[in-house]
């Protein structure tokens, strides 16, 4: 079997306004710790950038722990970007493939931040009523521009895929195919945040698969696992 190199973001990200108090959401990281897991149990090479979540390291894979939108951003273009010079040389050497790279991106990254972050924590007296916020880079769109446009011929990259998830509570099939097209995915995994058993901190999801190419695979409730595994075996099929 081909091995793969997954990169996988993980759980939520926390804005910081005061060194203890933040905006954040309810992400677990399941789904991401689960498509790692997976990904390593199938022989693959694994890094996992988690956000502040509380779950162990699954086995064989290496994990970056990061806290903020910009922090994930930092960390998946050190993973995704930078140059591969050993790698590089060894294709361009040997005219051997370098190694396909998933970009699967798991994480609910907060869409905005407070626009100041305070160095020590706000007295009540230092707050006003309202919260100032500012937009947090787009993850997946960033990398996505930057790797179409970053292709230099002494210094390839390895062929990257992207995959998105797609957390919706209406119009889901609809909203999956238009971030996939937008984003410039090859796959994106559409899930129900509404239905019972789905979406944020449950151990099961009932998600569909949408690619690239138009086709849609509905999947029935199942464990993160067994998702986090149809998913492994989604990216192997439409790797070279
Ligand atoms: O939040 P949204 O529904 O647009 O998320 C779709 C995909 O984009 C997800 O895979 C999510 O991890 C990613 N994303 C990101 N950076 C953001 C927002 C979303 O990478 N700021």
């Amino acid at each position: 079997m081909k091995r793969l190199r997954f990169v996988v973001t993980a759980g939520p990200t926390r804005e910081h306004l005061d060194p203890v108090r933040f905006l954040s959401n309810p992400s677990t990281g399941k789904m991401g710790f689960a498509v790692a897991r997976a990904a390593a149990a199938r022989g693959h090479d694994v890094t996992l950038i988690a956000g502040p979540v509380s779950l162990k390291t699954p086995k064989g894979v290496r994990r970056v722990d990061v806290t903020s939108a910009r922090d994930m951003l930092a960390a998946v273009e050190r993973e995704l970007l930078s140059p591969l010079p050993d790698l590089a040389a060894r294709a361009l050497a040997k005219a051997v493939p370098l190694t396909p790279t998933v970009f699967v991106s798991t994480a609910a990254v907060a869409d905005w931040r407070p626009a100041k972050c305070a160095a020590r924590k706000l007295k009540k007296g230092q707050m006003s009523d309202t919260l100032k916020l500012v937009r947090n880079p787009d993850i997946l769109k960033t990398v996505g521009r930057r790797l179409a446009n970053s292709s230099s011929p002494s210094l390839p990259h390895p062929p990257t895929y992207l995959v998105g998830f797609a957390a919706e509570t209406n119009d889901v099939i609809a909203e999956a195919r238009r971030k996939c097209r937008e984003k410039n995915l090859e796959m994106i995994v559409a899930n129900d945040v509404t239905e019972k058993g789905a979406g944020f901190g449950t151990d099961t999801n009932r998600v569909t698969l949408l690619r690239r190419d138009g086709s849609v695979e509905k999947l029935p409730m199942m464990t993160k696992l067994a998702v986090a595994r149809r998913i492994v075996r989604a990216c192997e099929d439409f790797c070279p």
